[in-house]
């Protein structure tokens, strides 16, 4: 969308996947604080996103949204003055629909330009816009009477699309959101993740500054999958250009969880400017490698082992885009470490199962 947001993929934090309905101000307060404190947000991690469950069930009797006071009684405003003076940015939910998927809320069908002052009003920086209980007209009709309404609102807001990729938003999105859901909800497995990662991927030409491809959040530290399977979640997302949307506790992270998300050569990789959705360029059995290009003629590499047995994986530079006689170097971005070998024509790795190596490799011409 072009209201000059999104030059590079959205990071920061949602609370849905850990804390699901149950949010309150001092969560996301705290939330906020640690994401300071931990560092997390000098390496980008700048939107602090509420997700379903903050409102009252009821509008008030202008019609406004109600922040719920029982869990926002200090309301929006000053929970967003809160967020921004700690050089965070405030994110919200809605719904192109009559109700919120958890039905705890109402949408802002029939509400749009309303909401969208109101959230303009309090300082809100992006909205997240599910699809839940709508008239069951298309998405296509729905989603851009938000856009236009935010885009009147005075006051730069991401537009996250959650339309779960029924009606294949990525080939409509880039004109209505800054990000299109491509598929359901994850949630924190190995084959969900793996299944969110392959549907995304099919529509990574579709993928620029501006608009990105969402195969929803991080599930990164909530603890349904191994260390080796989350560093391939991190990977993958940071390679398709994804949204980095931590989805686990930041006040309480380990310091493996950080290892992950702290990683500064695979964010840079997803912050690339140059803004290229990575493709699968090839399978093999249960390996598989992922590429896509970077600035200054560098390449982003993803060799993954999906199997159970530990394996030796090739990524043939003619799969990857680099002319077949080319030396170059590689930089292992999960070791930090260059590695001595000149490559050339391949670069063969072995990798264990459930694990993945990522490189950028760069040609010495
Ligand atoms: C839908 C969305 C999720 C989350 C929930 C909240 O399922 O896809 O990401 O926002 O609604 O109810």
């Amino acid at each position: 969308l072009g209201n000059g947001l999104a030059s590079t993929p959205p990071m920061g934090w949602n609370s849905w996947n850990h804390f699901n309905c149950k949010i309150d101000e001092n969560i996301i307060k705290q939330t906020a604080d640690s994401l300071v404190s931990t560092g997390l947000s000098k390496l980008g991690y700048k939107y602090v996103n509420i997700d379903d469950c903050w409102a009252e069930i009821s509008r008030n009797d202008k019609g406004e949204l109600v922040p719920k006071k029982s869990t926002f009684p200090s309301g929006m405003k000053a929970l967003a003055d809160y967020v921004h003076s700690k050089g965070l940015k405030l994110g919200i939910y809605s719904d192109a629909g009559y109700y919120t998927c958890s039905k705890k809320m109402p949408g802002s069908l029939g509400h749009e330009e309303q909401d969208a002052k109101t959230f303009a009003s309090w300082g809100i920086d992006y909205l997240k816009y599910d699809n839940c209980n709508n008239d069951e007209s298309r998405p296509t009709l729905r989603y851009p009477v938000m856009t236009r309404a935010l885009m009147k609102a005075g006051r730069p807001i991401f537009f996250s699309l959650c339309e779960w990729g029924d009606m294949h938003p990525a080939l409509w999105g880039y004109t209505v959101g800054n990000s299109w859901r491509t598929t359901n909800d994850i949630s924190d497995t190995w084959e969900s993740m793996v299944s969110r990662a392959d549907q995304n991927e099919v529509y990574a030409d579709f993928a620029r500054p501006g608009g990105w491809n969402d195969p929803d959040m991080l599930e990164v530290g909530n603890g349904g999958m191994t260390k080796d399977e989350y560093i391939i979640h991190f990977s993958i997302w940071a390679i398709s250009k994804a949204p980095l949307l931590i989805g686990c506790d930041t006040r309480n992270i380990t310091k493996d969880t950080m290892e992950i998300i702290a990683n500064k050569e695979v964010i840079a990789v997803n912050q690339d400017k140059l803004g290229v959705q990575a493709k699968k360029v090839r399978m093999e059995g249960d390996w598989e490698v992922w590429a896509g290009p970077l600035s200054n003629y560098r390449v982003a590499v993803l060799i993954m082992n999906r199997g159970s047995w530990r394996t030796a994986i090739t990524a043939h530079w003619d799969d990857i885009g680099i002319p077949p006689n080319t030396s170059v170097v590689a930089r292992d971005l999960w070791e930090h470490k260059t590695l001595k070998t000149r490559f050339v024509g391949n670069l063969t790795a072995t990798v264990d199962s459930h694990a993945c190596k990522m490189y950028i490799l760069k040609p010495v011409y």
